[in-house]
């Protein structure tokens, strides 16, 4: 959904620009395409490996590309004096096709690896680890929680009874564990909510947005944007509320700055997009921008 991404940014070719999630760059590659000399990109990235992708548009002067979470990019900023002075922020959040096709990242139930799921391989404790020690119950609400798996119960009860005598170490032991307690359907793979859930709960994805969306406000110039990009419900939930109650506290509110919804619905993905990325499937687009 790149298109939507850039039209939905409205970009002026001598703005500042924040690409929160660089992945490998496809996003700030477009962007750069359509700024001038003198606009600005700032692109962050929790994972070492991405920022250190594309050291063709790391050499491009109008790039800063740094590692770290979205979560901060408000303090990064204001460090360098852009605080209500930013054009667009965009965040295309989850997992990046490297993270999921490289084993040794621990993402995905497909191929075989250690079980890490840390975006951030820097900090912060493995799903390993997490499941090694975390308290049954909690093992059940994640999997509830993140992944809405309806035998969240099941699986976190065999997890603790299996760590007893040898901890989970790969992913193909955890994924085999579940295929012996989920069904399989011919839509999706057994192993799909749980590995969402851990991966959600061990990056802390919904705390990282919730945060990082009330820290964008503060950052944006008049007419800039916010626009999100989202994979999964409890994501947009997220980002609908908040651009939902943000424009209407401005709305109601005596003075201050003005924030309104750039789309009244959410911009869905083309049978395009689908074809290019069937992960887009689910892809949900909604922008917001300060408009006084
Ligand atoms: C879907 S990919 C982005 C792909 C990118 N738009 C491109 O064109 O290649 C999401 C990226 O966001 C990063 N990410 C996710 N949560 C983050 C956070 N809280 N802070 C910083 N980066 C994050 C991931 O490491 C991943 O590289």
């Amino acid at each position: 959904m790149l298109r939507q991404c850039m039209e939905a940014l409205g970009i002026k070719p001598d703005g500042y620009y924040v690409d929160c999630t660089f992945g490998r760059g496809g996003h700030s590659a477009a962007l750069l395409a359509r700024l001038g000399p003198t606009g600005r990109l700032f692109a962050f990235d929790r994972d070492r490996d991405a920022i250190s992708s594309r050291p063709d548009l790391a050499r491009d002067p109008r790039v800063e590309i740094q590692h770290g979470r979205f979560s901060a990019v408000d303090s990064a900023l204001e460090e360098r004096g852009l605080a209500g002075k930013v054009h667009g922020i965009l965040m295309d959040l989850g997992v990046s096709s490297p993270q999921l096709d490289n084993p040794e990242r621990g993402f995905s139930f497909r191929g075989n690896g250690p079980l890490d799921m840390r975006m951030d391989q820097s900090s912060g404790a493995t799903a390993a680890e997490w499941l090694e020690r975390a308290p049954e119950a909690d093992i059940r609400q994640c999997l509830w929680d993140f992944g809405e798996e309806r035998m969240a119960r099941r699986i976190a009860a065999r997890i603790c009874a299996t760590r007893v005598a040898a901890p989970l170490r790969t992913t193909q032991e955890l994924a085999a564990l579940i295929s012996t307690i989920v069904r399989r359907d011919h839509r999706i793979d057994p192993a799909t909510r749980t590995f969402q859930a851990l991966r959600i709960m061990i990056n802390d994805e919904l705390g990282e947005l919730r945060r990082a969306l009330a820290r964008f406000l503060k950052l944006l110039a008049v007419g800039g944007r916010i626009v999100v990009l989202s994979f999964h419900s409890l994501e947009d939930r997220i980002v609908k509320r908040f651009f939902r109650d943000t424009a209407k506290a401005s709305a109601d509110a005596e003075s201050g700055p003005q924030f309104v919804l750039v789309f009244r619905k959410p911009s869905g993905p083309t049978d395009e997009d689908i074809a290019l990325n069937p992960r887009a499937r689910s892809a949900r687009l909604r922008a917001l921008e300060r408009t006084t």
